[in-house]
């Protein structure tokens, strides 16, 4: 048998050294060992091959507008907001979807194949975002998944036109419902814009996935208001709570009633590590808090968790790659997941973990499902998140969109060998 493409001596995120044929825009085969005629054949013995990156939640009408028109002095959420109220009025509709596509093309180069771009639809400034969004949507639909989450950025209640806006987001066909709770005027303004935006998408037949108490205060509690929306409208598997920092200054009796009460309802979360642990605590002294919510718990729990990268220079984060691995990697760190399932089960979070909140149910490395895929120059998944290394080789839907050249150190020290890989080898 003929197949387009064939990859000899894999590795897979579970460890099985495997053969990988693709025909047209699906895995035809995974197999120990495949002997066939292809297209192109290419050897990676010894490489890992993952699934496609994906990023769960970003802003992508805000990247690589750092500075514009100054930076965030002060470091916080509320100061990166009004910049992006600033930013919102001067930008045009090509302005952000040029970026936006400039982004896409730093997101092919790192394997990340799919991402949930919230966008803002608070005023009528926020819609050329919408309406950017949606055309960039289609023209990266060949290669790249863009879910677009229509998201009241300055408060569904708080801001006069932002109900209007975000409805008529929908009706222009963006993917999510989003909200912002604790952004409300009051806590009981959070708790209605929770009920009537789960309303919504469960009239509409969408997914919701609110920016929810993405604060300090202990006493911010939407997740609550969220999980019993989730569970009275039967929502469950098609929710999600991006942050709730305010998790980790909780209470722990609280904490311990309102784990059991996300997993019943199977409401999911998205913290981001990279944004959290730098937008936190910016008005503690000392001790510091992490304000990381609480993921091994979560787990635990049976509460599925995708990390998020959030932001890429914009008003709220100065640096950001677009690649998934580092995202990864703080997250490890902050939440302290150092056990060797933890550092796999990190990866898997920036994989299938969040395809399966995006409910992205044909990517994954399995006989039938899309040939989208990616090699690195690492030999397992933990050495991928230590290493963060060159993808070698991106594919998305049986094409070859990105490559690139195994590199080495050259040396030149005395008794020493002329050149080096980081990469470890047992
Ligand atoms: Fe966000």
């Amino acid at each position: 048998m003929n197949f387009d493409i064939l990859l000899k001596g894999g590795v897979l995120p579970d460890g099985r050294t495997v053969d990988i044929a693709l025909s047209d825009d699906r895995i035809a085969a995974i197999e120990p060992s495949i002997d066939a005629e292809a297209g192109e054949v290419f050897d990676i013995a010894g490489d890992l091959v993952s699934p496609p990156f994906i990023d769960p939640h970003f802003h992508m009408d805000a990247t690589l507008s750092y500075g514009r028109p100054r930076i965030n002095a002060s470091g916080t959420l509320l100061e990166g907001i009004a910049l992006w109220g600033e930013l919102k009025k001067e930008q045009t509709e090509d302005d952000i979807a040029e970026r936006a596509l400039r982004y896409c093309d730093w997101a092919v180069s790192m394997g990340l194949l799919a991402i949930r771009s919230h966008v803002d639809t608070s005023d009528d400034d926020a819609m050329k975002g919408v309406r950017a969004l949606l055309a960039v949507r289609e023209t990266v639909k060949p290669y790249l998944d863009l879910q677009l989450v229509a998201f009241p950025q300055d408060g569904f209640y708080r801001a006069p036109k932002a109900r209007e806006n975000t409805l008529a987001a929908l009706d222009m066909g963006v993917d999510v419902v989003g909200g912002i709770p604790h952004f409300e005027r009051t806590m009981a303004e959070g708790r209605a814009s929770v009920t009537e935006l789960c309303e919504i998408a469960a009239d509409r037949g969408l997914m919701v996935d609110m920016h929810c108490d993405e604060t300090d205060d202990p006493m911010s509690r939407h997740i609550e208001q969220l999980a019993y929306e989730t569970q009275r409208l039967g929502l469950r598997g098609r929710v999600v709570g991006s942050h709730l920092t305010s998790m980790h200054s909780m209470d722990n009796y609280y904490v311990s009633k309102l784990l059991p009460l996300m997993a019943e309802a199977q409401v999911a979360a998205i913290p981001n590590p990279l944004i959290n642990i730098t937008l936190q605590g910016r008005h503690d002294t000392y001790p510091k808090r992490r304000g990381l919510t609480r993921v091994p718990e979560m787990l635990t729990q049976g509460i599925r968790v995708a990390w998020g990268q959030d932001c890429v220079l914009d008003p709220w984060y100065s640096l950001g790659t677009g690649d998934m691995l580092d995202v990864a990697f703080m997250g490890l760190h902050v939440a302290q997941m150092t056990s060797p399932a933890d550092m796999r089960r990190c990866f898997d979070m920036v994989t299938s973990e969040s395809a399966a909140i995006m409910e992205l149910t044909d990517l994954g490395l399995e006989k039938g499902k899309r040939a989208s895929l990616v090699v690195l120059d690492a030999g397992d998944s933990v050495e991928a998140i230590r290493l963060r290394p060159d993808r070698l080789l991106v594919i998305s839907n049986g094409r070859v969109v990105a490559r690139h050249q195994k590199s080495e150190s050259a040396l030149s020290l005395p008794g020493r060998p002329s050149s080096v890989s980081r990469r470890h080898k047992n």
